[in-house]
């Protein structure tokens, strides 16, 4: 079958079980409580062309990996910026304005935190300043520029970046919107966190079926550790939660596996970028720490073959524009069925309704045109 042959090489490169896994939904909703999560999602209902963003079944999948339902999330829908992003930084921008118009807001970003603030600040007609590092693309920049930011390069990398929007930002009394939490900075993160757990309050209107398990990327665990929160506050049934990282910048899986928050050393930046993290934030540690069954890892391999799959209806009746990030669900997914051992431990079968996030679109149109283009030549040559 020309499905099977494409995808039964499909592997994970490492997977862990959490012995720490105990899932509380009360320790959950008192990392991230239940009215930030009903605020955002009151919120952002009310913003011009909000909509549900798609529920799709991909129904070739599923028959192919003998699985009851998998659904994915097409966050390619997502307002205009094409990301789940939009639900988090903008947000944020939302709130700490406090409709005040006389302000500037500011954040340091690796790319599509960014471009979330500038859209939100742009929305609300604020003035916006981006502080990005060497290591930022230009295709990146001009998304964020595109939004109406004054862009500021910094020599060094993201650190730097972020040492210099708050010395600018105090200096000039700029509010700072940032999405990684720390000890002494965990209000605006929270709000993110909020606007992502709309996604999961999304799917339980979007299904009655009751989902069994999640397949949730993680950068610094912000999109995850929201996913989480919105499964304690919205579904009756407590899905498995299975944390995907790539194989060079597993800060989860190894915190996890160390019972501790642990900084890695990146020694090659993957191609799924937004995940390309060396250390959690702190709130999504807290949440995750008890609340991944498992984590695992990929490698950057199967990206472009997945990006076109998706693009060519290999997977399901409808196209989908699934950029980087959104690949990796997909790809854990096959990779953990393809593995005996895993998909027993995890109990993956008929009976179940899987979910997966497709983070993004083509965000980074020049990144994906490459990645569908070299998907493509395999795509072709496989029969
Ligand atoms: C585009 C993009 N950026 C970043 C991330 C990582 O999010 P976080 O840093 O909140 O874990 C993801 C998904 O995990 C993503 O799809």
């Amino acid at each position: 079958m020309k499905l099977k042959s494409k995808i039964s090489n499909w592997n994970v490169s490492k997977f862990i079980f959490n012995r720490e896994y105990k899932f509380s939904r009360k320790d959950i909703l008192k990392y991230l409580p239940k009215s930030y999560m009903e605020n955002a999602y009151s919120s952002i209902t009310k913003w011009n062309n909000y909509s549900k963003t798609p529920l799709i079944s991909l129904n070739k999948l599923s028959g192919e990996l003998d699985i009851g339902n998998i659904f994915y999330k097409d966050e390619s829908k997502r307002f205009n910026l094409k990301s789940f992003k939009a639900l988090g930084g903008a947000y944020a921008v939302d709130i700490i304005s406090k409709g005040m118009k006389n302000i500037t807001i500011s954040s340091a970003t690796a790319g599509n935190h960014g471009r979330s603030v500038a859209w939100g600040a742009k929305r609300l007609g604020l003035n916006c300043k981006i502080f990005i590092s060497q290591n930022v693309s230009k295709a990146r920049e001009k998304t964020i520029e595109e939004f109406g930011a004054k862009i500021f390069r910094v020599k060094g990398n993201y650190e730097n970046s972020l040492k210099e929007c708050m010395k600018k930002s105090k200096l000039n009394k700029w509010k700072i919107v940032q999405d990684v939490s720390t000890r002494n900075y965990k209000f605006v993160p929270k709000l993110t966190m909020a606007g992502y757990s709309i996604m999961i309050k999304e799917t339980s209107l979007q299904t009655n079926k009751y989902i069994t398990h999640i397949f949730l990327q993680a950068g610094v665990g912000g999109m995850a550790a929201g996913a989480v929160a919105g499964v304690a506050r919205y579904f009756k049934r407590i899905p498995k939660i299975i944390i995907v990282e790539p194989e060079n910048a597993a800060c989860v899986l190894k915190s996890i596996e160390k019972g501790k928050m642990t900084k890695i050393k990146i020694s090659k930046e993957s191609i799924m970028g937004g995940m390309s993290c060396n250390k959690m934030s702190l709130i999504p540690w807290q949440i995750l720490k008890n609340t991944a069954n498992c984590c695992l890892t990929i490698s950057d391999k199967k990206v472009p073959d997945t990006i076109t799959m998706l693009a060519k209806k290999s997977f399901s009746d409808k196209k989908i524009v699934g950029g980087e990030c959104s690949a990796p669900g997909v790809i854990s997914l096959i990779s953990a069925c393809n593995n005996k051992k895993i998909r027993y431990k995890l109990n993956l079968g008929k009976k179940s309704n899987v979910l997966l996030i497709g983070c993004e679109g083509d965000v980074d149109k020049k990144l994906y045109k490459i990645l569908y283009k070299k998907g493509l030549k395999k795509f072709n040559n496989v029969k």
